[in-house]
Order: C-alpha cells, then sequence, then structure tokens
C-alpha cells in the first residue's frame, strides 16, 4: 500500500504543476493514465461502476466525479483532482483542489480550510479513537469557518479493494463509532462547500454539483493507523 500511495502521490503533483489556464482536463486524464502505466500502475477509477475515465476533474461548483473534457481551464477557477491506482493488487486513493492562476481570496480560503480539516482529522486516526474523532474532527473544523459538510459522499476504508469498510462520514460525534486499530487503512476525504451541504448528480450520472452554486473543495489522504500515530501513504516524504 506504501508503493500504491506513493504512486498516486507522485501523479497527483505532476498534475498540480500542469494545471493552468487554458489546460483542458482532458490532457490532465491523458497525462495521468500514462503517468500510472509507466509505473506499472493500474488506474483504480477507470471502469469501476463504469465511469469513463482515470482521473476525475470537479471544477469550481463541482464537488466530485467530475468528468474530464476538452474545455480549458479559466484563471480564477478552482479544480478538484481525485485519482487512485491498484499496484500490486493494492490499493492507492488521493485528492487535491487547486487554483487555477490567480484566484479569489474566497477561493482561495476554502481550499486551505478543506485542507487543513483534513490534516485535523488525519491526526485524529491513532489507535485507540474510533471512527467519530477523526469525522468530528472535519466537521468541527469546517464549520466554525462557515462552511458546510456534504453528506452524501463519504470517506471509506481502503485495501485490496477501492472502498473497503467502514464508511468515514466528514461529520459524527467524537467518541462514537469503530474503534481503530494499528493496521487500518482509511481514505480519508473531506468534501466542503462554501454554502449549503445539498448536492445533485448531473444527468450523466457521476458529476456531483452544488445545489446553490457555491464552490465546493475536497481533500483525500490514504492513511494508515501505525503504533507510531498516522501514516499518509499517500504524501511524498
Ligand atoms: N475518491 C473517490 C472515491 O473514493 C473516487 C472514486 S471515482 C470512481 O469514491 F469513479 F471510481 F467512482
Ligand atoms: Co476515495
Amino acid at each position: 500500500m506504501r508503493i500504491a500511495g506513493r504512486i498516486v502521490a507522485e501523479i497527483l503533483e505532476g498534475l498540480r504543476s500542469l494545471v493552468c489556464p487554458g489546460v483542458t482536463t482532458f490532457e490532465l486524464e491523458q497525462f495521468a493514465s500514462a503517468a500510472a502505466l509507466k509505473r506499472n500502475a493500474k488506474c483504480a477509477f477507470r471502469d469501476y461502476h463504469k465511469y469513463p475515465s482515470s482521473l476525475c476533474c470537479s471544477p469550481n461548483n463541482q464537488v466530485v466525479h467530475g468528468i474530464p473534457n476538452k474545455n480549458p481551464l479559466i484563471a480564477g477557477d478552482i479544480l478538484s483532482l481525485d485519482f487512485g491506482v491498484v499496484y500490486d493488487g493494492f490499493y492507492g486513493d488521493a485528492a487535491i483542489t487547486v487554483p487555477v492562476g490567480t484566484v479569489s481570496g474566497a477561493a482561495q480560503k476554502l481550499i486551505t480550510a478543506t485542507e487543513a480539516s483534513l490534516n485535523a482529522a488525519i491526526e485524529m486516526a491513532v489507535p485507540g479513537n474510533r471512527l467519530g474523532d477523526v469525522s468530528s474532527a472535519v466537521q468541527r473544523f469546517v464549520e466554525s469557518r462557515g462552511y458546510s459538510v456534504v453528506r452524501d459522499f463519504v470517506g471509506h476504508g481502503i485495501g485490496r479493494s477501492l472502498h473497503e469498510d467502514p464508511q468515514i462520514p466528514n461529520y459524527g460525534s467524537p467518541g462514537k463509532g469503530v474503534k481503530l486499530k494499528p493496521g487500518m487503512v482509511l481514505a480519508i476525504e473531506p468534501m466542503i462547500n462554501e454554502k449549503s451541504h445539498e448536492v445533485e448528480v448531473l444527468d450523466d450520472n457521476w458529476t456531483v454539483i452544488t445545489c446553490d452554486g457555491g464552490l465546493s473543495a475536497h481533500f483525500e489522504h490514504t492513511v494508515a493507523i501505525t503504533e507510531n500515530g498516522p501514516e499518509i501513504l499517500t504524501r511524498i516524504c
């Protein structure tokens, strides 16, 4: 899982450096699939429940599961990139939200808060804590800043499958839920909206958007619970 996680991290960093005004998400998709092939990894999302791409690209009011297309990105957009691979039977899954050129202060604040909420959740991913400690850390962090937590999509256990038990909501109560033990691996993925938490799915059956048109950001890491604390498998050290 460390190898799968590192591959995902490297490819997401490559994608981050490619994002700029004029680039299309289709070009990002091509980069990601070629980069995975080069590393002998299989893209985890392609054909998963018939998802048509290897990468999810969700700009602005898109929350998750946006399908790459040939529309150029525009300065001021924010773009969520979600990518996963399977390597030697094990999965890695991570997401980042990046600014396209210069973005508004409000957009940058949402991005920063969403990433910080993921870090707050990861700090709680230690043996003896419960899942609710992880979930509530995200909720507390973002709601105190006036943002809202998407309810309809959640994080997940990960390992020999992309999605394993338990589900990991980004809201909940401290002290509740499954007790965390060394060896568990969690994909923690806050999806945070600028305004209301309500989302809907477009007619393509994939793209999730905010109902009110507000911005949404998404960060995700694959995190192993160890005796020595959380080990972020999708971060390049
Ligand atoms: N990180 C997302 C998830 O865990 C990405 C899945 S996209 C899909 O659900 F196409 F594979 F569904
Ligand atoms: Co995931």
